[in-house]
């Protein structure tokens, strides 16, 4: 199989029910991203963006991996590299076990005050406490606007290594995995694009249609039919 680093964003979840960012009626819609979203906002109203973080966990909790999450896992279990911009964990509860979350994880808590995680509560509040300094403040375990995305040293490493880069469900409006595709590129890489409809970034090939009938495809594609009788997703 050749060496494939998968990146994806909101639309890998959209049919579990979880929203997107910029589609109609995405999240960005319907929130400031500034207030909810940058370290900025959090100083400004921590309860407002706890409010918003935990609302967005009960959703995830409430949501169910869906076929195209599935697929990912099998890929992923025959050596390929998924690297999400999501913050939801239904990669992991697809069957991925070595998933990169470059934008943090909605599932854990951070203490803005000596970096210490932990998985986070159903509902994060302004007077919690950090396990390891007993200060704080705590805080979603996310990468906000105006923050360093999480390993980025490792996925640059997995770019310049790669056969293959296939982004997924995303639309490529948010640097820097929007940049991933040109860093594939240029270490040689074939790229492809899977999305609802094409997001106009230079891939060599699109293949367009919901990620739930397209992924699957595809990693049957890449692995060859599963084999009969092997769990489905
Ligand atoms: N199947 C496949 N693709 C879909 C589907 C679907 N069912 N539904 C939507 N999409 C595609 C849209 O066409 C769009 O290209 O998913 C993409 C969603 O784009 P965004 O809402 O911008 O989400 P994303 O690209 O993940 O945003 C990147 O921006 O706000 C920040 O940190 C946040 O990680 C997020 C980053
Ligand atoms: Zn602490």
């Amino acid at each position: 199989m050749p060496r494939i680093v998968v990146l994806t964003g909101a639309g890998v979840s959209a049919e579990s029910g979880l929203g997107t960012f910029r589609d109609k009626d995405g999240l960005w819609t319907k929130y400031d991203l500034a207030e909810v979203a940058t370290p900025e906002g959090f100083a400004a109203d921590p309860a407002k963006v706890h409010d918003f973080y935990n609302a967005r966990r009960a959703n995830a909790l409430a949501a169910a991996p869906n076929a195209a999450h599935g697929a990912l896992a099998r890929l992923e279990a025959a050596g390929a590299l998924i690297v999400t911009q999501n913050v939801d964990d239904l990669h992991e509860r697809a069957g991925a076990t070595g998933v990169i979350h470059m934008h943090g994880e909605l599932m854990r808590a951070l203490c803005a005050a000596c970096g210490a995680t932990w998985p986070a509560p159903r509902a994060m509040a302004v007077d919690d406490t950090c396990r390891e300094c007993g200060s704080g403040p705590c805080r979603p375990d996310i990468v906000w606007f105006g923050e360093i995305p999480y390993h980025m040293e490792r996925i640059g490493v997995a770019l310049q290594d790669c056969d293959l880069f296939v982004a997924i469900g995303t639309s490529g409006e948010v640097y820097p995995a929007a940049g991933f595709v040109q860093d594939a590129r240029r270490a040689g890489a074939t790229t492809l694009e899977i999305n609802l409809e094409r997001s106009g970034g230079q891939f060599d090939r699109v293949i367009t249609g919901p990620a739930t009938h397209v992924v699957p495809a595809w990693v049957a594609e890449v692995l060859g039919p599963e084999a009969p009788g092997s769990a489905g997703s």
